[in-house]
């Protein structure tokens, strides 16, 4: 089969991800059932993804075990995919299992996530967000030990700020143990500043790869939000409610529906041209794709076709009606 798909290195990392990618938030265990979540990972990988990403606190673990049975039901070999999983949040309640990177939840945490995902290591491990009550020191020696004890094999951070991230790195080098090589932000056309701005040293100085995520701001760069919610969408979920402000923000749809006409320019549809537009950022590695049902999964990967179309004129008409919107 003819593919798109162009697979990056991870930052300065040898592994290399497809430029588009495949997530498990929201969607694993809640919107989509065994069956539907072994046929969008089926649908991914026919368009070329061999990376997947997933977290312990995804359905409380339960994205983890579907995902663990797609992939032993799939039968992959091992060496073709790339599987993270993020730990932070917790599943389970006491001082040490919630909203924490110490090490004795982070090394209970992996074997649970293993377990689960019916794997004997993970590519990448994130630690989901900064813990402001445990040294970085403590969290980069565990991160290193788990890697060092076979059960993962790369390790990165999720929503830190630059500072903490250099910050971990630094320590990393200083006692030679195994360093942070990627961070996981959100990044799309109306969430900018953090990729952009933020991190911008990092990528030279220390060679930061970026695994993005929402890159349809949970849907609201499909024009889906253009007339309300529609029922059956993310904004109609009721544990999602505090996303429904942003996704029918006025203003916001007004400029998707600006983009929807680029889109038709290019003779592509408006979440392939938001998807390809992250894609077209060379300092992310991959872009994290969400979706509830096998069709997205499908019109979003032919994405891949549609970055090499972005040229700086495209760019710089989406800028024209996005920029002033982006945060
Ligand atoms: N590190 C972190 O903190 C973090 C946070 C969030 C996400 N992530 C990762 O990033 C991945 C992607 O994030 P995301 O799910 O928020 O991505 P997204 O692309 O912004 O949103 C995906 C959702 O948009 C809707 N959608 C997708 N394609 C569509 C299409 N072609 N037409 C209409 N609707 C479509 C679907 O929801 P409905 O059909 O239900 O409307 C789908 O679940 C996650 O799975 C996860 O792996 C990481």
């Amino acid at each position: 089969m003819l593919r798109d798909m162009n697979y990056r290195r991870l930052g300065r990392s040898g592994l290399k991800v497809s430029e588009l990618s495949f997530g498990s938030w929201v969607t694993y265990g809640n919107q989509l059932d065994s069956n539907a979540a072994r046929e969008c990972m089926a649908a991914a990988w026919d368009a070329g993804v061999n990376f997947f990403d997933n977290a312990e606190v995804y359905a409380a673990g339960k994205s983890e075990e579907l995902m663990g049975e797609a992939l032993a039901q799939l039968g992959w070999p091992r060496l073709k995919y790339v599987v993270s999983t993020k730990f932070f949040w917790g599943i389970t309640d006491g001082p040490n299992e919630k909203a924490t990177l110490n090490r004795k939840y982070l090394m209970n945490a992996i074997d649970g996530s293993l377990k689960r995902l019916r794997l004997e290591y993970v590519d990448l491990v994130y630690c989901h967000r900064a813990d402001p009550n445990t040294p970085i020191e403590e969290t980069v020696w565990a991160m290193h030990d788990m890697i060092e004890r076979g059960k993962a094999l790369y390790w990165g951070t999720s929503e830190w700020t630059a500072a903490e991230i250099a910050a971990a790195w630094n320590i990393a080098e200083r006692h030679h143990l195994r360093k942070p090589v990627v961070e996981q932000p959100e990044y799309n056309i109306f969430h900018r500043k953090r990729v952009e701005q933020e991190y911008k040293r990092l990528y030279e100085d220390i060679g930061l790869g970026l695994t993005t995520w929402s890159p349809l701001a949970s849907g609201l760069l499909t024009g889906k939000y253009r007339d309300g919610v529609p029922p059956g969408s993310r904004g109609a979920i009721p544990r999602m409610q505090f996303l429904v402000a942003d996704l029918t923000d006025k203003a916001k749809n007004d400029a998707v529906g600006k983009l929807a006409k680029i889109a038709g320019e290019l003779g592509c549809t408006l979440a392939q041209l938001a998807i390809a537009w992250c894609a077209r950022n060379p300092n992310v590695s991959t872009v994290i794709t969400g979706a509830s049902r096998v069709a997205q999964v499908g019109e979003n990967l032919k994405a891949a076709a549609v970055i090499p179309k972005l040229t700086p004129e495209v760019m710089a008409a989406i800028d024209a009606v996005t920029a002033p919107l982006a945060g």
